[in-house]
């Protein structure tokens, strides 16, 4: 089975040709990096626009690469959200035309389940039960991936996004936008790596906070003598990082799961990766970074594992999270 998968949550305007979830035939992404940097992040209404004007050429791109025609296609997945609603709509209908013309079923697909379904487009098939950390501009998730392959939220950040994190702080230090990626960069060149940065633990929840250690390196980097810029870096980094990958092990242990799972564009930072596999309890599952920041076969691989929700391109599109809550009483 061919899917076709449409992304335009946030910045990227992607899509892909992946069959039966797992073998990858097509990856077109057009990233609007360039155009948020001069604004230092996204605005809506540019990257609505962007969009607008990315989308066909993506898709006929995508389908070249692929070596497929429209006959050749299954089925149409789209990320239905969470995203910002003026670029969700510009896929969304998009797909929904594109479906309705060539007479295929329409599959919305949940942006963070296609973020971890991500590590179906891996080698090796993750196992389930698993932990899943999902880290990106917008989102930090701690999720439970079920034996039966639903989703359970476990906790997750209760202010800034881990991604969110990084490009504020990597504008106080003067770099570019995306933040993740120069902050990293510059981190690994510290010397003295002493400098000790708060963690907000928030023990006995899955839970994440970051934005008192924003806080804490606005303050340095205004005090009279601030330590050099990469040593900030570095100790920003080691912070974000000690507080995902414990909380992650944590969550794994005691979930008994049988693998954990990195999802997400800061899935990609080399430190993360590092240390997320040093203190796992099992095997570790990480897409390489093209995979881990916005794509289209993420979506195509999830919408394969909700094959039973297809729709009609015309249906009203009633779209669910497939992300649930998990309810306080099993909490403990
Ligand atoms: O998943 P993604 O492409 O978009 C969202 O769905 O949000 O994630 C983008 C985020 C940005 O905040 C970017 O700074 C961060 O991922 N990021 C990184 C790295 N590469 C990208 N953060 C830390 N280290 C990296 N190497
Ligand atoms: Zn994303």
């Amino acid at each position: 089975m061919r899917i076709l998968g449409v992304e335009s949550s946030c910045d990227e305007t992607a899509a892909s040709v992946v069959e039966d979830g797992r073998r990858l035939l097509s990856n077109v992404i057009a990233s609007q990096t360039e155009l948020h940097r001069e604004t230092g992040g996204v605005v809506p209404e540019v990257a609505a626009r962007a969009h607008l004007r990315a989308l066909v050429p993506v898709v006929r791109a995508a389908l070249a690469e692929a070596s497929c025609t429209w006959d050749d296609l299954d089925a149409i997945a789209v990320t239905a959200g969470p995203g910002l609603p003026g670029a969700l709509v510009v896929g969304l209908n998009a797909a929904r035309g594109l479906a309705y013309a060539r007479g295929l079923p329409l599959i919305p697909v949940d942006h963070i389940e296609g973020h971890v379904r991500a590590n179906w487009l891996l080698e090796r098939e993750p196992e389930l039960p698993a932990l899943a950390l999902v880290v990106s501009g917008g989102h930090t998730e701690l999720l439970l991936v079920e034996e039966d392959g639903s989703f359970t939220r476990l906790g997750g950040t209760r202010d800034d996004a881990a991604g969110e994190a990084f490009d504020k702080v990597a504008r106080l230090l003067g770099l570019g936008y995306p933040g993740g990626p120069p902050l990293s960069a510059l981190a690994a060149t510290a010397t003295e790596r002493r400098l000790s940065l708060p963690r907000a633990w928030l023990r006995g929840s899955d839970d994440t906070s970051f934005s008192g250690l924003k806080t804490a390196v606005l303050q340095l980097v205004q005090s009279p003598n601030p330590p050099p810029r990469a040593e900030i870096a570095w100790a920003f980094e080691e912070s974000v990082v000690d507080v995902l990958s414990e909380k992650a092990a944590r969550a794994a242990e005691r979930e008994s799961v049988a693998s954990v799972l990195l999802a997400g564009g800061v899935a990609s930072n080399r430190r993360l990766r590092e240390r997320v596999l040093e203190r796992a309890p099992v095997a570790v599952s990480m897409p390489p970074p093209i995979f881990c920041t916005d794509n289209g076969a993420m979506i195509a691989a999830a919408a394969f594992a909700h094959l039973d929700e297809m729709v009609s391109p015309q249906a009203p599109l009633d779209i669910h999270p497939t992300v649930k809550r998990r309810p306080p009483a099993r909490r403990t």
